[in-house]
Order: C-alpha cells, then sequence, then structure tokens
C-alpha cells in the first residue's frame, strides 16, 4: 500500500503504478524499433555538447567518445534483440540514459543537458522513417521491375481490356502489368516527397521552445545527414504527427497500387477466367475442402492496404485539433505509424515474389475474347473508308450480331501509338526505374556517410553474430 501511495519510482520522479502503466502504454515494446535512431540522436547530440563554447565543458571531447562507444554497444545489443525497455523506464529515451549512467556515471547523466525527450522522439521518427522509406523504394522499384519483366514477356499476349469489368477493347497482358507497374513508378514521387518532407531536424528545439545554451543545431543535423534543421523551435515539435500524416499517406497510395493489382490477380485467377496462375507456393489449402486453393496472400495484401489506409486515418485524426506545442497525445500516433510503414513493406516484398512466379495462360487469354470486343476496332475500320464516327458507332450497335470474332493478335498490332500494346516504351520505364535506383542510392549512401562518421564505424551496424570487436 505504502509503495502504492508513493508510487513507482521513475528517472523523473514518482509516478502512481496505474497512471504509469496506462501513460506508458506500448511504448516499451514500439520504443525498440526507436532504439538505434535514439542512440544515433544522442550520438550527435553528444558530440555537439562536447563542442560547445562553454566553460567549464558540459561533456569533454574523451567523455564524448567513452558516450558513443557505449552508443555503438546499445545498438549492437538492439540488433542481438537484447535491448529492454521498462515500465519505470517509460520509453526508449529514457532506457537509453539509464544505461549510460549506469556505464558511465555522471557522464551519463550530463547527456540530457539542452535537449527534451520531446525533441528526441521528433528526431527519432524522423531518422527511423528515413531508412524505412529507402527500403521501400527500393522494394518497390523491385515491384515494379518485375512487373515490367513480365509485361515485356507477356507484350503480345493478348488480353481482354475491360471497363465495368465487362469485355470492352482488345488490349494485352503488356498492357496489364506494365500499367502497374507506372502505378509504382508514379507513387516513387510521393516516396521521394516523403522522404524530402522528412528530411530535416528537429534536434535542439528541445521541448518547443528551445534552451539558453549556445546549442548548434546545425551540426547535430549535419552530423545525423539531414539536409537542416528545422528552424522555428516550436513548428519542429508541431511537425510530429504531420509528419508521420505525410509519410504514411505515401504509403497508402503504394498500397492503393498492391491492393488493384492483387484484386485484379484474384480475379483473373479464378478458375472462370484462369488467365494467370498463382504460384501453389503463394496459396493455401482448405481443411475441409481437398480441392481448394486460395488466393490468400493476394486477399491479405487488400485487406492490409484498407489497414494502413486506416492507420494513415488514425494518425491524421489524432493530430488534427491538436493544440501546438507537445501535447502527450502524440505517442499514441507512434504504433501507427511503425505499424503502417512495416505493414506496407511486407506487402510489396511478398507481392514481388509472387508476381515474378505468376504464370500466364495465353489460351485462356485468347479464348476470353468475344466478338463484342472488337465492336469498336470494327467502327474505327468504317472511319478509315471514309464514315463519320457517330454514324460508324451507330452502324455497329445496330448490327453487332454481324461481327466477326475478330484475331485478337491482329488487333494488337493496330494498335500503335504511346502507350498501346504496340506503344509500350519499355526503355522509358527501364529509365524511370534507374532514375529511381540511382537517386535513393546516393541518398543513402550520403545519409549512412554521415553516421558513420559520427559513430566512427560503419553504418548500418553488422547484423547481429557477425559483429566486429569493440
Ligand atoms: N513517449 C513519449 C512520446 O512518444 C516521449 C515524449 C514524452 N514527453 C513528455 N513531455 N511527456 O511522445
Amino acid at each position: 500500500m505504502a509503495t502504492r501511495r508513493a508510487g513507482q519510482r521513475t528517472l523523473v520522479g514518482r509516478i502512481d503504478p496505474d497512471v504509469l502503466a496506462f501513460t506508458v502504454g506500448r511504448d516499451p515494446v514500439t520504443d525498440l524499433e526507436l532504439v538505434e535512431a535514439d542512440c544515433l540522436g544522442s550520438a550527435a547530440h553528444a558530440t555537439m555538447l562536447s563542442r560547445l563554447p562553454v566553460r567549464p565543458r558540459i561533456l569533454g571531447a574523451r567523455d564524448c567518445r567513452r558516450v558513443i562507444l557505449e552508443l555503438r554497444r546499445l545498438m549492437d545489443l538492439a540488433g542481438r534483440g537484447g535491448f529492454r525497455i521498462t515500465d519505470e523506464d517509460q520509453d526508449v529515451h529514457l532506457a537509453v540514459e539509464r544505461m549510460l549512467t549506469a556505464r558511465l556515471g555522471d557522464v551519463g547523466r550530463r547527456i540530457h543537458t539542452g535537449r527534451s525527450r520531446n525533441d528526441q522522439v521528433a528526431v527519432d521518427l524522423r531518422l527511423y522513417a528515413r531508412e524505412q522509406l529507402f527500403g521501400l523504394t527500393g522494394e518497390t522499384l523491385d515491384l515494379a521491375e518485375v512487373l515490367l519483366a513480365q509485361a515485356r514477356r507477356h507484350r503480345l499476349v493478348p488480353m481482354v481490356g475491360r471497363t465495368h469489368l465487362q469485355p470492352a477493347m482488345p488490349s494485352s497482358v503488356g498492357v496489364w502489368a506494365s500499367a502497374h507497374a507506372e502505378s509504382l513508378l508514379d507513387d516513387m514521387y510521393l516516396l521521394k516527397a516523403a522522404l524530402d518532407y522528412n528530411d530535416a531536424c528537429p534536434l535542439g528545439s528541445a521541448a518547443g521552445y528551445g534552451v539558453p545554451l549556445p546549442i548548434d543545431r546545425r551540426l547535430t543535423a549535419r552530423l545525423l545527414g539531414f539536409r537542416e534543421p528545422i528552424h522555428n523551435v516550436l513548428y519542429a515539435s508541431n511537425a510530429r504527427g504531420k509528419c508521420e500524416s505525410v509519410i504514411l499517406s505515401a504509403a497508402t497510395q503504394v498500397m492503393l497500387s498492391l491492393s488493384r493489382l492483387s484484386e485484379d490477380l484474384i480475379l483473373y485467377s479464378m478458375p472462370e477466367f484462369g488467365y494467370f496462375r498463382l504460384p501453389p507456393a503463394y496459396c493455401t489449402g482448405s481443411s475441409i475442402m481437398p480441392q481448394k486453393y486460395n488466393p490468400d496472400v493476394l486477399e491479405l495484401v487488400r485487406a492490409k492496404a484498407r489497414r494502413v489506409a486506416a492507420l494513415t486515418a488514425g494518425v491524421t485524426a489524432i493530430v488534427n485539433g491538436l493544440p501546438g506545442g507537445y501535447n502527450r497525445d502524440l505517442q499514441e500516433t507512434k504504433e501507427s505509424f511503425v505499424d503502417g510503414l512495416k505493414t506496407t513493406r511486407l506487402s510489396v516484398r511478398i507481392l514481388a515474389r509472387l508476381c515474378r512466379a505468376v504464370a500466364v495462360d495465353p489460351r485462356a487469354l485468347r479464348a476470353g475474347f468475344s466478338a463484342g470486343v472488337f465492336a469498336t476496332d470494327r467502327a474505327l475500320e468504317l472511319v478509315r473508308e471514309g464514315m463519320p464516327f457517330r454514324d460508324a458507332y451507330q452502324h455497329v450497335r445496330g448490327h453487332l450480331e454481324e461481327l466477326q470474332a475478330a484475331d485478337p493478335d491482329r488487333a494488337l498490332r493496330a494498335k500503335t501509338h504511346d502507350g498501346a500494346p504496340m506503344g509500350l516504351d519499355f526503355r522509358a520505364y527501364a529509365r524511370r526505374v534507374q532514375a529511381g535506383r540511382r537517386w535513393v542510392k546516393a541518398e543513402q549512401r550520403r545519409c549512412h556517410a554521415a553516421l558513420s562518421r559520427l559513430l566512427g564505424t560503419r553504418y548500418p551496424r553488422p547484423v547481429a553474430g557477425k559483429e566486429r570487436g569493440a
């Protein structure tokens, strides 16, 4: 009872255990995603503190080196899955401070000089988002490439083009597959914009109002590989949540592309169509119906697309109407943010593997052509003979029964303009993929070089089990 009344001891005072549990929420788990980012932010902050022109020094150069070595150790510990955040820590920021203090004593107790958890979490999320966006960009390009390879391979295979899902006009597997690829290539604009939006450093804004110390925010931004610091200290705080909402919106657009692709694949691999055969490894059976062969992966991607959209809406809703300055509400956006990004990357990756193994059945695709599919082509033939289009349209409409099941291959060959079955510019597609790859590689190299310099060792850190000495 006594301890209950006194509350649980934390680094920032005693807190009633129930209140602590409620306010901490799922942070001890969610924040495990941010350990690496938090250590990077602390390394930049410590470096900056050690260069501050104040006497006595807040942190000496030697102290700074010890802090960074310790932070590297913590990053490796996290990489091995050994980092723990307790309820008393509340979050990753105080957990790291506790561990630094346990190993370095006074030096650890000085690390929080001139910063707040508010700017720490904001910078952590941006560092985390940056890595996730690098990964997602590369994976999105991978999927686009897989689809383009399928489009190329089957560019001459006829496929009924549909509107309202009804047979409409002759088209090709090439058009179908590269349409999905082009959607992803357009999503690259949003991923790029999201990375740009994210590329400013909130560190040093502290609680949202700066500190009465001559801290160097340009230095910390540079050390972490950001373009610049977010200028206004209050805006640096207000941007939290909104930045996540922007990034998740870009992810939602990628998921929208995936959901349409998934739905098409589910539909056209149904036995009634049989255009595509899904790789058996990506389907599951039924526990009761022996013949079943279900497109579970695609259905789950479809559902996950809706879930990512919902997570985005959730983050946006939390930010909507918040007053300026830090509010604890923002903590509640973290889980959705992490979940949304992870879910998007998982979905893109699995679809790339599935699409690579999708088989195309040209016979079933050709069999799907009914005479009506050629109606518009027939009208345009009459136009070529001199008839005004509306007359040709009326004529064909009045004589639909006369339409012959024409040759789909011939129909494809007649469509040669830009973007049509015979006018697909695969070179231009390849150039877009290459430009995207070059760009993300350069960005990644720039950021990782900055972080490697900061840590005095290679970043990203070697994977667990393979680390070098020190
Ligand atoms: N866990 C907190 C969050 O995600 C960290 C910031 C806490 N700041 C505070 N003023 N209580 O928002």
